[in-house]
């Protein structure tokens, strides 16, 4: 895509963190923005927030969890706007736990906004897109956690793990509709993230966070950390404008943490490893 100017972009999680950020330098760069989010109240400060600075954008809310929710948000913006170009699929929620310790409740909640809702907005928007055949992009965002695996983060890494698998195959899938797929992986940016475990079933069922925390020490010790690190981010309007360049640039990874370029490269070592032992029992060379 060359410019963004009047283009109709769509962003879900718009109401917080990295989702407000991308609309706010988009909407800079004359961008036509629907911000969609499940949190009404989020997204009215946002609207106010972003007005006050010169910025016009529209909400809608949408849960992403929802498919229902999800088509009735993208008939509204082409009500709105007429159409659709561009689909942040950047709704997103955390949670931390040990295995034999998570409840499914859970487990269920935190698929199916981080991978089923991913899933639903590209289902739901790629026939808008195809219908009027000027192109365009989707942003999905995962993490540096759809990359590198780290201790008691089983849910968030199974789902962003298999929001990069999911980008990599709709990249190869949607080329030929002109349509162009980046994924997102921050490591540690500046927002609200490390408290969405207030609103995972098992602490609306009446429990407590505190209580929670207490069940799992090395979750809520790693937790901790993780809360530090976020506090102590990127400041997500950088993320935002990279992520931007790197949309016109129609770059499909999209990193923002050069020093985790290290962790990846063991990761490549240790697999190319398992290769190099798996060669070397000739049991499993090609055979003719
Ligand atoms: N902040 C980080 O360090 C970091 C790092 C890597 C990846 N990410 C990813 O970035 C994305 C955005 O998160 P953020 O850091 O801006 O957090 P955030 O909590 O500030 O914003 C997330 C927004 O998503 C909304 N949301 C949650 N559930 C929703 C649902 N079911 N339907 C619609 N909206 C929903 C929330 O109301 C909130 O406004 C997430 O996918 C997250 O996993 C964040």
């Amino acid at each position: 895509m060359d410019s963004i100017e009047n283009k109709v972009v769509f962003i879900t999680g718009g109401g917080s963190g990295i989702g407000l950020a991308l609309g706010r330098r988009l909407a800079e760069r004359k961008a036509k923005v629907m911000l969609a989010d499940l949190d009404l109240q989020r997204l009215d400060q946002a609207k106010k927030l972003l007005s006050g600075q010169g910025l016009v954008v529209e909400t809608t809310y949408c849960d992403v969890a929802d498919c229902e929710s999800v088509k009735e948000a993208a008939l509204e913006t082409v009500d709105r706007f007429g159409k659709v170009h561009v689909l942040v699929n950047n709704a997103g929620v955390t949670l931390a736990g040990k295995p034999g310790e998570i409840p499914l409740n859970d487990w269920r909640w935190i698929v199916d906004i981080n991978l089923m809702g991913v899933v639903y907005g590209v289902e739901t928007f790629v026939p808008l897109i195809q219908a009027h055949g000027e192109g365009g992009h989707i942003i999905n965002t995962a993490s540096m956690a759809g990359h590198l695996a780290a201790p008691a983060m089983s849910p968030y890494n199974a789902t962003k793990f298999a929001v990069v698998g999911y980008s990599e195959t709709i990249k190869q899938d949607l080329e030929k509709d002109n349509i162009g797929v980046s994924v997102l992986c921050p490591a540690w940016v500046r927002t609200d993230i490390h408290n969405t475990g207030r609103n995972k079933p098992s602490v609306s069922f009446g429990n407590s966070l505190d209580k929670l925390g207490q069940q799992g020490d090395a979750a809520s010790g790693l937790w901790k950390q993780v809360a530090t690190a976020i506090e102590n981010g990127l400041d997500p309007n950088l993320v935002a404008e990279w992520t931007i360049e790197s949309l016109l640039e129609n770059r499909f990874y999209i990193f923002t943490h050069p020093e985790m370029r290290e962790m990846m490269a063991q990761r490549f070592h240790l697999l190319d490893t398992e290769f190099t032992t798996l060669e070397q029992d000739k049991r499993f060379l090609k055979r003719n």
